[in-house]
């Protein structure tokens, strides 16, 4: 059996002063117990997010460096930091890095490796435009974004890694797939895993990321390939979130 996880990625969201708000918020909520809950927030605030919540909910980063151990990087972050703070995950490829900052595959993979040579468990984001959903290429965009991974570092890093299948339409625009749409790309990326490898296949959790709500989530979440949520907006709200997390649990 998966244990789900929701997840939520503040973005380049929060002032000492709301952050410290929704730690509050996150601290009151009733959270399901068979449910991974995990939190990144921007770098800045990751401290004062393991200090206020980081017993009960598991924190990650948004971005990490391309080498593992600290040195002569300006401006980045080494993952050994990362872990040095108390996070446990750290999300690579999302769609605003891939596309607005211009991370290539190349740095990715590097991101990828780095982040699990210090013990962080990666977060891979894949997803394809509205562009590319019309023209009917998901599958081959996804599926490329995956192999580009499997290829470079082999299948047995899936073993300790997430997946979050983020299409690039439904992100920030209320625009979700529908759970249908997002179990046939989730039941697509189990079986490129599978046919690597079928125990990591079974074992890896594949997330949806894309406007998901508490209205939402229940319905996504119930889909056989569907093992939890990467919450984009609808994380800055502790209450909001918690009825997500609750939605995993059901
Ligand atoms: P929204 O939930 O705001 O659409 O964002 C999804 C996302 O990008 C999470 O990484």
């Amino acid at each position: 059996m998966r244990r789900p996880i929701v997840a939520g990625n503040w973005k380049m969201h929060g002032t000492r002063d709301s952050v410290a708000k929704l730690i509050k918020g996150l601290r009151d909520l009733a959270l399901p117990s068979g449910v991974e809950v995990a939190v990144f927030p921007p770098s800045l605030y990751i401290n004062q997010v393991i200090e206020g919540v980081g017993k009960v909910i598991a924190v990650g980063a948004q971005n990490s460096a391309i080498e593992p151990e600290q040195g002569a990087l300006t401006g980045e972050i080494a993952p050994s930091q990362l872990a040095d703070a108390g996070c446990k995950l750290v999300l690579v490829g999302h769609s605003e890095r891939r596309q607005i900052i211009g991370e290539s595959e190349a740095v990715l993979i590097r991101k990828f490796a780095a982040a699990q040579a210090c013990g962080l468990t990666p977060v891979l984001c894949i997803g394809e435009t509205l562009e590319e959903r019309e023209a009917q290429k998901t599958l081959e965009i996804v599926g490329r974004q995956l192999d580009s991974i499997i290829d470079a570092l082999g299948i047995e890093v899936f073993a300790n890694a997430v997946i979050a299948y983020e299409p690039v339409w439904a992100i920030g625009t209320g625009l979700t797939a529908t759970p249908q749409q997002a179990q046939d790309v989730h039941e697509a990326i189990r079986k490129q895993l599978a046919a690597k490898n079928a125990e990591v296949a079974q074992n890896t959790r594949l997330l949806y990321g894309g406007s998901v709500k508490a209205a939402n989530a229940a319905e996504l979440f119930g889909m056989p390939d569907i093992d939890g949520g990467l919450i984009g907006g609808a994380s800055l709200n502790a209450d909001e979130f918690g009825a997500i997390c609750r939605a995993a649990g059901n």
